[in-house]
């Protein structure tokens, strides 16, 4: 948050009513007793804090209940205290009591120092002042990311690997479901605590942890605003959005405009309060003069490039204009049509050239009962074709999406083509089924894109010159 130099919050006003500060809990436990500045409500005026009594930012006396939270944990845990100190929950008199107070009945709640305290602070309680940032991540794609144990993933993270992977891997992204200790009902079970996973399931029923993007003590909007904070999940092998938006002119624009990107301000409209360069943030989450913060990250997506052939989302037109209207504060309509149009071509090359067939050739391998093992996974062909859409498949295709072309083509097409040519197509024909072999026989030869495998290389050569061979893919740049 700007301060100006008489200590009060940047008088700049808002255009976009970026807060939903409200009094009313849900499905929360907690009381709403914001101790909020009158010059501050002034500020987010039309804020409604039905049964919020307003009284000053100072600190709880010392005696009180509130106030002996913070002069006891002051000394045990001063890292912590400091960073809810300093942090605009400090500053607005939001105290320990504020989250952690709950009702005796609650499954997690326990009694300390003379009041019902629960550890979990979960969206629904954070709910209870920021109404629509908790309703919006409910119903993002976000909030379900821990109901990932009917996938092919899971399985083979229990079967390949083993539970404590899936704990410490899986869920420490997708989150997992918070239980209870059995010794000690009303503590949280150690396997299935600490977790700050984008989906983590609460003993509440409320889905996810705010701290995923704003981490405790301090959850700064700073923070949330940098890519870093992406980046724990959203990175490695299988989704390297991070290393692609590092390797991107727009990443490299950012580094080096950091200082410049005014992250803590309170308003962070893009081409208004910064313009070197956007951040993951601003192109999936944050507020451009015609639209207001969304905690709803699919909002903005036409495609999903997730599954071995992509798919479009629904409403997908209108998602991708919500896109486009980010780009449209950098860049002008012919740049933002002619990049849709270089993506959604890599796109369709990947599904029609190669995850398609390659899908086709599994199907018919399983149909015709070839695998010599029962269970999934256990069958090297099963890793090979899994490789080529879930790492290689899914790398070329992030790449498109965020103009990164190392991962387009050196860790994409160039991987996708390898693994099929070299990898997946001979494992197939090792199982020696001739239907499956007359199946990769067609394909080579009839295929216009596969075809160049069984001729001569002059003639490929003059195919590349003349055009010939770049015609064949020309109905791909479009969505
Ligand atoms: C006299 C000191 C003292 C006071 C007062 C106090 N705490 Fe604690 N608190 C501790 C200590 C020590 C621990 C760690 C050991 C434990 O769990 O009892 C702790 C643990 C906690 C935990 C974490 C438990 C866990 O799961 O690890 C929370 C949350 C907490 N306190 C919140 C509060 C709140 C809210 C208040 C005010 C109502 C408060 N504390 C008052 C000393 C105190
Ligand atoms: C704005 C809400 C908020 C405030 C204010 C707050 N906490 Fe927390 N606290 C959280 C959240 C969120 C977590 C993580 C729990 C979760 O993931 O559900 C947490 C976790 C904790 C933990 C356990 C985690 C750990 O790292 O050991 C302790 C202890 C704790 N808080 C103590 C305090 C104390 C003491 C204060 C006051 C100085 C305080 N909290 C103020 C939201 C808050
Ligand atoms: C008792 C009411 C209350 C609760 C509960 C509460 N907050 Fe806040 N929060 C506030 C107030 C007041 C502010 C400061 C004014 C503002 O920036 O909106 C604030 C500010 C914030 C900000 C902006 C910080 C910045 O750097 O500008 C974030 C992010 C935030 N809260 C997240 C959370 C999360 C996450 C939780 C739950 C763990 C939570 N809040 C729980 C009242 C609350
Ligand atoms: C480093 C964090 C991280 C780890 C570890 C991780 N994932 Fe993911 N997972 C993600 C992200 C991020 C996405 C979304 C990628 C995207 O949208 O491109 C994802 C996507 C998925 C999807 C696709 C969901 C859909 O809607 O299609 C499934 C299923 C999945 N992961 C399951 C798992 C399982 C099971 C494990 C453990 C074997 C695991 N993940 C490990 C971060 C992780
Ligand atoms: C996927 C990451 C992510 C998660 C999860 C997340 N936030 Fe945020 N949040 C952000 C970002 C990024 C911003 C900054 C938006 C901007 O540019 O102003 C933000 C801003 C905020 C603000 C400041 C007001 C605003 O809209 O600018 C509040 C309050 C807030 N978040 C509350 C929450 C609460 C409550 C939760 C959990 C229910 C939550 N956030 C979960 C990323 C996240
Ligand atoms: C704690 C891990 C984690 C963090 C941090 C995180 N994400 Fe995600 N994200 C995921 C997972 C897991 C999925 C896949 C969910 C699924 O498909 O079930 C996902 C999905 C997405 C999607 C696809 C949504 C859709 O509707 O298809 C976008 C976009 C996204 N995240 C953007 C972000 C941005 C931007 C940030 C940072 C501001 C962020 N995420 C922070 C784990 C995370
Ligand atoms: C310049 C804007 C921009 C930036 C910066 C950006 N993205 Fe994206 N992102 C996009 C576009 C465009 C798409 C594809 C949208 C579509 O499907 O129409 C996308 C797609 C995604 C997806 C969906 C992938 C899938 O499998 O369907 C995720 C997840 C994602 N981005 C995360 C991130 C993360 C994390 C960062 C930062 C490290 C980031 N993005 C930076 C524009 C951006
Ligand atoms: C905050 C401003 C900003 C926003 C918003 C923004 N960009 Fe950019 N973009 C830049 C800058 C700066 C460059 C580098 C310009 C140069 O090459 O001189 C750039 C470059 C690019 C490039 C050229 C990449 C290359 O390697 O030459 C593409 C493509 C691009 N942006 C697409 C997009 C798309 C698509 C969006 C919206 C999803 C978007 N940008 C949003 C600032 C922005």
């Amino acid at each position: 948050m700007e301060m100006n130099p008489s200590g009060d919050r940047d008088p700049v006003p808002r255009l976009v009513p970026v807060h939903g500060i409200q009094g009313r809990a849900v499905l929360s436990r907690r009381r709403c007793p914001l101790k909020t500045p009158l010059s501050f409500l002034s500020l987010v005026a039309p804020v409604v804090l039905a049964g919020c009594t307003v009284a000053s930012a100072e600190d709880p006396a010392p005696g009180t209940t509130a106030g002996r939270c913070m002069t006891c944990h002051r000394e045990e845990h001063p890292g912590l205290y400091r960073q809810w100190y300093d942090s605009e929950h400090g500053k607005h008199g939001v105290t320990c009591i504020d989250c952690h107070g709950a009702e005796r009945g609650d499954k997690d709640a326990f009694e300390h120092e003379g009041a019902w305290v629960a550890t979990l602070v979960t969206p629904a309680d954070c709910g209870a002042c920021h109404e629509d940032e908790a309703a919006q991540v409910q119903a993002s794609h976000h909030a379900t990311a821990g109901q990932i144990l009917e996938s092919q993933d899971a399985y083979m993270a229990h079967a390949v690997g083993g539970h404590p992977a899936a704990v410490a891997g899986c869920e420490s992204c997708h989150g997992g479901k918070v239980t209870l200790d059995d010794t000690a009902p009303n503590r949280l079970s150690a396997v299935s605590w600490p977790n700050s996973g984008i989906g983590r399931i609460n003993p509440d029923a409320s889905l996810g942890s705010c701290t995923a993007c704003h981490a405790r003590h301090a959850f700064s909007v700073a923070q949330a605003r940098s890519p870093e904070s992406c980046g724990k999940c959203h990175l490695g092998p299988d989704h390297p959005q991070e290393e692609i938006y590092e390797e991107s002119k727009h990443g490299n624009a950012f580094f080096s405009n950091r200082a410049a990107s005014n992250l803590d301000a309170d308003r962070w409209i893009v081409g208004m309060d910064y313009a070197g360069a956007p951040t993951c943030a601003t192109c999936h989450l944050s507020a451009t003069i015609a639209q207001p913060v969304t905690h709803d990250v699919g909002q903005r997506l036409s495609w999903t490039l997730r599954p071995a052939v992509s798919k479009h989302q629904e409403d997908w037109k209108a998602k991708r204009t919500r896109m486009q209207k980010v780009c449209a504060a950098c860049h002008g309509p012919t740049f933002i049509e002619g990049f849709y149009a270089q993506f959604d071509g890599v796109v369709n090359l990947y599904d029609r050239k190669f995850a398609l067939p390659a899908g086709e050739i599994m199907a018919l391998v399983r149909e015709r009962g070839l695998l010599e093992h029962p269970a999934e996974f256990s069958n090297d062909i099963e890793w090979i074709y899994w490789e080529l859409w879930h790492h290689e498949g899914r790398r070329a295709r992030h790449g498109a999406a965020m103009a990164g072309p190392d991962y387009t083509w050196w860790h994409g097409i160039y991987d996708v083509a390898h693994n099929f040519y070299f990898e997946f197509l001979p494992a197939a024909r090792e199982l020696g089924d001739p239907a499956v072999n007359a199946k990769i026989d067609a394909l080579l030869a009839d295929d216009p894109m596969h075809s160049w495998f069984g001729r001569d290389t002059a003639t490929i050569k003059a195919d590349i010159r003349s055009g010939k061979l770049q015609r064949i893919y020309g109905d791909m740049f479009q969505p």
